[in-house]
């Protein structure tokens, strides 16, 4: 096990009619920006709950951050937040609004463009901020990430700052989401797990068990979720297990890949693709590429996710993708780039981006352009 430090700040704040708690939890002494998308919230509920808590309040509200959040819109919310002297960030809603509200954050924090702060990959400062979650997914919720898109040229980059202050997760507001989201929702904690997991074996029992636990949870209620979306029960293990996926818990001291996600945020800013389902197509050609650098740990995957005990041991890695990829199929998405007309020429656009930026990702920093391409053509 590598050294680490931990510290995770955020406070949790779970379950049924939690929204209502936001008048403990938010500071009386700041002006508040309330940050929201595009008004799924005016639909399930969700805004109404946060107006009525938050009556007494000195705040304003931005709205339209979009999914994919674009640091174009982010500047407007910042031009706005300094105007108004806003001390505190309230996100509501789903990855999005929470990763572009920490850019909100840093930007009213800073004298710097917003787009140099996610150049740069971290923040120097910025204003506490919060969230009430809509939906299970990225795990901004719990972690200092934030993914940026800039419009303008197609980029999507993530950048790192500070935790939210607290974080309401109420399954309830579940509810809402379409049987697609749901899907992507899954297939990226899914994919969170599998990316600090599937390196190498024997660097931590402990992270690995932990790794299996969440995989299997997710396994377990992906079906159960598609015949029943509103079981408060299994929505709270989806909402849990999405948080867990990607807080730091399952990542102490070991190697982590990443590749797909980087590949995953072409696609989407190329495409539009949705994040999860992005992964859903990568992941499993990141698997099949480089199965024999992680032939060891994709044995112990087959073995203690999917029970795969018989066969060679080839036969049992290539088993083990293949039940990935089922598995991603079973949500209901595609994992195939010709399933969503992605073809040749965008395979060759990742290709030279990543060679022009010099990037070479993955827990052995060998997915260079070229093994990028090559992982693409087998998701072709
Ligand atoms: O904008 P509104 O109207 O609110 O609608 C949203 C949006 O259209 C809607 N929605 C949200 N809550 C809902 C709902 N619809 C019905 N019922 C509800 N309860 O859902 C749509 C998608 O929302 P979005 O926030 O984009 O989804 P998600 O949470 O999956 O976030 C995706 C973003 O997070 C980034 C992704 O790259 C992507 O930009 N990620 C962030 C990470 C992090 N910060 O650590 C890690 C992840 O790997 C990921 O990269
Ligand atoms: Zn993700």
């Amino acid at each position: 096990m590598q050294n680490f430090i931990f510290q995770n700040p955020t406070k949790l704040v779970f379950g049924k009619g939690q929204i209502a708690k936001l008048p403990e939890l938010l500071p009386r002494d700041k002006k508040i920006m309330v940050t929201y998308g595009g008004g799924s919230v005016k639909n399930n509920g969700v805004y109404d709950q946060v107006t009525t808590a938050m009556k007494g309040f000195d705040y304003i509200e931005f709205w339209g951050i979009e999914p994919n959040p674009t640091v174009e819109t982010i500047r407007k919310a910042v031009a706005r937040g300094k105007e108004n002297n806003v001390g505190f960030l309230l996100a509501v809603g789903g990855g999005s609004v929470l990763d572009g509200t920490k850019l909100i954050a840093a930007g009213i924090a800073s004298e710097v463009d917003a787009w140099d702060i996610v150049k740069k990959g971290y923040a120097e400062e910025q204003l506490p901020f919060a969230d009430v979650l809509t939906v299970p997914a990225t795990g901004s919720e719990m972690n200092q990430g934030s993914v940026i898109t800039r419009a303008e040229t197609r980029e999507k980059y993530g950048w790192f700052g500070k935790y939210p202050q607290f974080s309401i997760l109420d399954p309830e507001v579940t509810y809402s989401l379409s049987d697609y989201q749901v899907a992507c929702g899954l297939a990226d904690a899914y994919t969170h797990v599998l990316e600090q997991y599937l390196t190498t074996p024997g660097q931590s029992r402990l992270m690995d068990r932990w790794a299996e636990g969440v995989l299997q949870s997710v396994i377990e209620i992906a079906p159960k979720i598609k015949e029943n979306p509103k079981d408060y029960d299994l929505m709270a293990d989806y909402m849990l297990a999405a948080t867990l996926a990607l807080n730091d818990f399952i990542r102490m001291g070991i190697a982590q890949d990443w590749a797909t996600h980087q590949i995953g945020h072409e696609l989407t800013a190329l495409h539009g693709v949705t994040h999860g389902h992005s992964l859903a197509i990568v992941m499993p050609g990141t698997l099949r590429v480089l199965k024999e650098q992680k032939h060891d740990k994709l044995l112990q995957y087959g073995e203690r996710v999917f029970g795969i005990t018989e066969g060679t041991e080839q036969e049992r890695v290539d088993k083990a993708i293949e039940k990935t990829e089922e598995f991603y199929r079973s949500l209901g998405l595609t994992t195939r780039l010709s399933e969503e007309n992605i073809g040749e020429e965008t395979i060759e656009i990742i290709r030279n981006r990543f060679n022009e930026r010099g990037v070479a990702f993955g827990e052995n920093k060998n997915v260079t352009g070229d093994v990028a391409r090559e992982i693409l053509i087998s998701c072709s």
